[in-house]
């Protein structure tokens, strides 16, 4: 019972924690992400350079890595990021190389979706859907306590699941993906489009970053939308209309009993999770002719991927030993 490390690597930050057997955190640390233009090595000594700040106060046994990219069916290497820098990379591989211990690799919504039917909003569900929202729409399901990967390990990329046709344009080299209009990036993109375009619903916040639009982040928007800021209440209610929209496809498709909305965004609570709930509603086909999902917010917060990642860093350290 002893703790592991877990590290959740998104598109912005690193988060590295010792997670305990209950999923309690016990110390946490935390970066930025290494710009996308560097190489992988990078995010790789990040990686290395975090796990050995913690191994100075606590005995780390196992790593688990929940990262925002498509993990192949052996979870060993990083196929595809749309938001880092890896192609094919094999990460666990050389990770455990580099640490010395077993090293658990998987994709960051997959570890989301572990940690929050183990110790949160989805104990107890045996059909749950996985959403986080941080820079991308991470995507998970989760069937009777195991994961689902798909064939070749990417399923619940819901993320590029395309919502409009010729829209936004999408880094993994599509258009109009679901990500570009539900998500962190989503809620910043369109906020400094106001901002920089000087409309008077923006003033506020144009105001608050004393006029670098740059500047201009999820939590902030967020943070002026409880003050009770017009623009920035109704760009999470867009944001939410679309996570509603996106989840009445997929209660379409995958019929799950609960669907649970984390990642950063999440933050925003009923601001962002009531529009989500009203839009599904009214998108849900054969709405009233079946029984409806619940949407709940994620109880362990952004937090879920690392906390995930540890957990099952745990039972891939003790098969380790088993075999050993
Ligand atoms: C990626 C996913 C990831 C998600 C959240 C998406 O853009 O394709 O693999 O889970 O972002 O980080
Ligand atoms: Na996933
Ligand atoms: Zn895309």
């Amino acid at each position: 019972r002893v703790p592991t490390v877990g590290i959740d690597i998104g598109g912005t930050k690193v988060m590295a924690g010792v997670v305990d057997a209950d999923g309690v955190i016990l110390e946490k640390v935390r970066t930025e992400t290494p710009d996308k233009s560097k190489s992988p090595k990078v995010v790789e000594d990040t990686i290395c350079e975090l796990v050995l700040d913690l191994s100075d106060r606590h005995d780390v046994h196992a790593v688990g890595i929940g990262a925002a990219g498509w993990v192949d069916a052996d979870r060993s290497k990083v196929l595809f990021a749309p938001h880092l820098a890896w192609r094919n990379e094999p990460l666990r591989d050389a990770l455990s190389a580099r640490l010395a211990v077993p090293v658990l690799v998987d994709n960051d919504a997959n570890t989301a979706a572990w940690a929050e039917w183990r110790f949160g909003a989805g104990r107890g569900e045996d059909h749950l859907v996985m959403i986080t929202l941080g820079t991308g729409i991470g995507g998970a399901i989760l069937e009777d306590g195991q994961v689902k990967r798909g064939k070749y390990g990417v399923a619940g990329e819901f993320g590029h699941m395309q919502v409009v046709p010729g829209g936004h344009r999408c880094p993994c080299g599509n258009r109009g993906c679901w990500e570009q209009y539900s998500s962190g990036n989503a809620l910043v993109r369109e906020a400094r489009e106001l901002a920089a375009a000087d409309s008077p619903v923006a003033y506020n916040i144009i105001d608050r970053v004393g006029g670098n639009v740059r500047d201009i982040t999820g939590p902030l928007i967020t943070e002026l939308a409880r003050e009770g800021d017009a623009m920035c209440v109704e760009l999470l209610q867009d944001i939410g209309q679309w996570l509603g929209v996106g989840i009445a496809n997929l209660a379409a498709a995958l019929d799950p009993s609960c669907f649970v909305i984390g990642g950063g965004v999440s933050a925003a609570d009923d601001l962002l999770i009531g529009p989500a709930r009203d839009a599904f509603r009214r998108h849900l086909t054969g709405r009233g002719y079946r029984p409806e999902a619940r949407i709940a917010k994620a109880q362990l917060g952004p937090e879920a991927g690392m906390v995930g990642a540890a957990d099952l860093a745990r039972l891939v350290a003790r098969r380790f030993r088993r075999a050993n």
